[in-house]
């Protein structure tokens, strides 16, 4: 029995209303772009800076499709034991233990390299799940390219070999979504076998929206300002500049703190919530701040 209720959408404005209920107000390239992965059973590559929702996207759509969420978190210097599966080795010594010595050895080994002894890591879960799941391979850029020649084997298979127990089939077909920050160029034939969506800082419009959706008791106007703001201070040289997250941040500050407004002082004052690098702050400060002071003088 289905454990949630499942949607299949037929086509990308089914999607884009299935990701807004579920809370993700998606572009239009989004909806699309989810909604042919789901069609053709192709992975989807999302690329952009930190912040801008790709991690969220997977989350939203296994909300809607109704599918439980794998997600494999990845970081540099992962490896297959902790990706696909690995062999529970305190599990097997009890076991040998446990038999004193009794059984001769092929006995034994047949008994502890069996499925009760396998602890299934994200793409084994994902490829043996029952039920269709939605795999997240969150930040592929921080793995090495080794790792992403293994992952091509498993996504264009969608099977897991293990020597000692034989082969693990995937029974239903995973919606996959591998996310990456930019910090590295993956490989040609890494994009080759995905779709692809590169998300970016949002039209005033759209962030407005979001920023509203997470932070509805802001009012209409400051929330308007604050997404102009934000823009103004992306379009300065930062180091880093804020993403969406860090609006939707500075929308529940200026919440809390009451704000009526954003002036030259509650900016100055909030500005650690948008910007993180010292030498950002001073230039943001020296040019936005003084902006401000000026619209408000005026
Ligand atoms: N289109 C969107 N609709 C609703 N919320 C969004 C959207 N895009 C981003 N967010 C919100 O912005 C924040 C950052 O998103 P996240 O998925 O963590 O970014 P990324 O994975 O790209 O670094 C989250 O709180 C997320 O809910
Ligand atoms: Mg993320």
């Amino acid at each position: 029995m289905p454990a949630a209720q499942t949607s299949t959408p037929t086509s990308a404005a089914d999607v884009a209303e299935g990701l807004r209920a579920a809370g993700y107000l998606p572009g239009d390239s989004t909806a699309l772009v989810a909604f042919l992965a789901t069609k053709l059973g192709k992975p989807i590559l999302v690329e952009g800076p930190a912040g801008v929702g790709k991690t969220e996207l997977a989350k939203a759509l296994a909300r809607y499709l109704g599918r439980e969420l794998v997600r494999l978190q990845c970081y540099e210097g992962l490896d297959e034991a902790k990706a696909l599966y690995e062999w529970n080795y305190r599990k097997q010594l009890l076991r040998i233990q446990a038999q004193g010595g009794e059984a001769g050895w092929s006995e034994v080994q047949e008994d502890i390299f069996g499925e009760d002894f396998l602890l299934a890591r994200p793409l084994m879960s994902a490829i043996a799940s029952e039920q269709p799941v939605v795999l997240l391979i969150d930040e592929i850029d921080k793995t090495d390219q080794e790792f992403e020649a293994m992952l091509l084997e498993v996504l264009s298979d969608f099977q897991i070999s293990i020597p000692e127990l034989g082969r693990v089939e995937s029974r239903t077909h995973p919606v996959v979504l591998l996310t990456s920050n930019n910090s590295r160029e993956l490989t040609e034939a890494l994009k080759r076998r995905c779709l692809y969506l590169w998300l970016d800082y949002p039209e005033l419009e759209h962030e407005l929206a979001i920023v509203r959706l997470h932070a509805p008791d802001l009012d209409g106007a400051i929330a308007r300002r604050l997404v102009e703001v934000v823009g103004m201070v992306r379009e300065l040289d930062l180091k880093k500049p804020p993403s969406i997250a860090e609006s939707i941040d500075w929308a529940r500050a200026l919440l809390l703190l009451g704000a009526r407004d954003i002036d030259s002082q509650v900016f100055t004052e909030t500005l650690s919530v948008i910007v993180k690098h010292r030498t950002d702050m001073d230039l943001v400060a020296e040019r936005v701040g003084v902006k401000l002071s000026a619209t408000v003088d005026a």
